[in-house]
């Protein structure tokens, strides 16, 4: 069978993980237990995820120049997953980003460095013509993060008009949320996601989508259940108790993990469900990728 094919569109950066007894307090000194750099952003860690478990991933994300866009472009190749760069030919440089992990419970709290505002290419119906001729024609299902929607916007359009499902990682609202939102049949959101001006309450937001017609819904809330709706149809996915080592990324690896599983049979909750035992395994291990390695070397019974 060939492997699922699946575009992710959004963020990329490289992220500083300090891993701590606790959050430092102001003007003080810390040391760390772990520190690891890696390449981060949602777009690219589910895009990663779905490279890990054997999916054909292309990322459309601005990595452009300066000091820490060579590491991410070497992790993209050991990847095998190749990129459309909107910041080709601009000034653009990748985000370096400070990610402080407390360890008694594996929350992460994220510094990133200011905004960049510089101008981006803007990809149209012809992006098609850019890829590498392997990766192939507009593929089943396609992610956004949100992040560069002005940039990809006539591109999201042209693969829903083709036929492909748009998935949206939902981890904050964004300037134009609400033009990609009419496109799209799954939206998985943060429970920090709420609609300018209406409520913030899981109700609030479903009935939100609903409303513009997205027949798929979730909502991720860390170690709580996901709260899901089908076609109006509410349910929840428990989820694993474990202990957390490190929660950084791991709606990132969702994401990528449901595309994965949607991609190879459109079944909303079936996907949900696999994409989201795949998280939490992911947040026993440090880093977005070391679940992987432990499943690979878990022997077979
Ligand atoms: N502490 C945890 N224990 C077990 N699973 C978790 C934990 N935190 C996150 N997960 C898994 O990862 C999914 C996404 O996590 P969440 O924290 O909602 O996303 P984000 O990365 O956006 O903060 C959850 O729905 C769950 O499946
Ligand atoms: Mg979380």
């Amino acid at each position: 069978m060939n492997p699922p094919r699946v575009l992710f569109l959004g963020r990329t950066t490289l992220d500083v993980l300090y891993w701590l007894d606790s959050l430092p307090a102001e003007d003080t000194k810390a040391y760390a237990r772990h520190l690891q750099a890696a390449p981060g952003g949602p777009a690219l860690n589910a895009a990663i995820t779905h490279s890990l478990l054997g999916g054909k991933s292309l990322l459309i994300s601005a990595v452009g120049g300066g000091p820490w866009a060579a590491p991410i472009r070497s992790e993209l190749e050991r990847h095998n997953l190749d990129l459309l760069d909107l910041a080709a030919g601009t000034a653009y440089e990748a985000p370096l980003c400070t990610v402080l992990v407390n360890a008694a419970n594996g929350s992460r709290t994220i510094v990133n460095p200011p905004i960049s505002t510089g101008p981006l290419r803007h990809l149209g119906p012809a992006w098609t013509a850019e890829v590498p001729a392997s990766w192939g024609d507009i593929p089943a299902v396609v992610l956004s993060d949100g992040f560069f929607i002005e940039e990809t916007w006539a591109l999201l359009a042209s693969c829903e008009n083709a036929g492909a499902a748009l998935i949206l990682d939902g981890g904050s609202w964004k300037p134009g949320t609400e033009q990609l939102v009419p496109l799209l049949t799954v939206a998985i959101c943060g429970e920090r996601f709420a609609v300018p001006g209406h409520a913030a309450s899981p109700d609030a937001v479903f009935a939100w989508f609903a409303d513009q017609g997205v027949p798929y819904v979730a909502i991720t809330r860390g170690a709580q259940s996901i709260l899901c709706w089908d076609r109006g149809r509410r349910f929840e996915i428990e989820t694993a108790k474990v202990e957390a080592k490190d929660t950084l990324g791991a709606g990132d690896v969702l994401h990528g993990a449901f595309c994965f599983h949607f991609a190879q049979e459109p079944d909303f909750e079936g996907a949900l469900r696999k994409a989201a035992a795949i998280a939490t395994r992911s947040c026993q291990s440090l880093g977005v990728q070391a679940w992987a390695k432990q499943t690979a070397e878990q022997p077979t019974r």
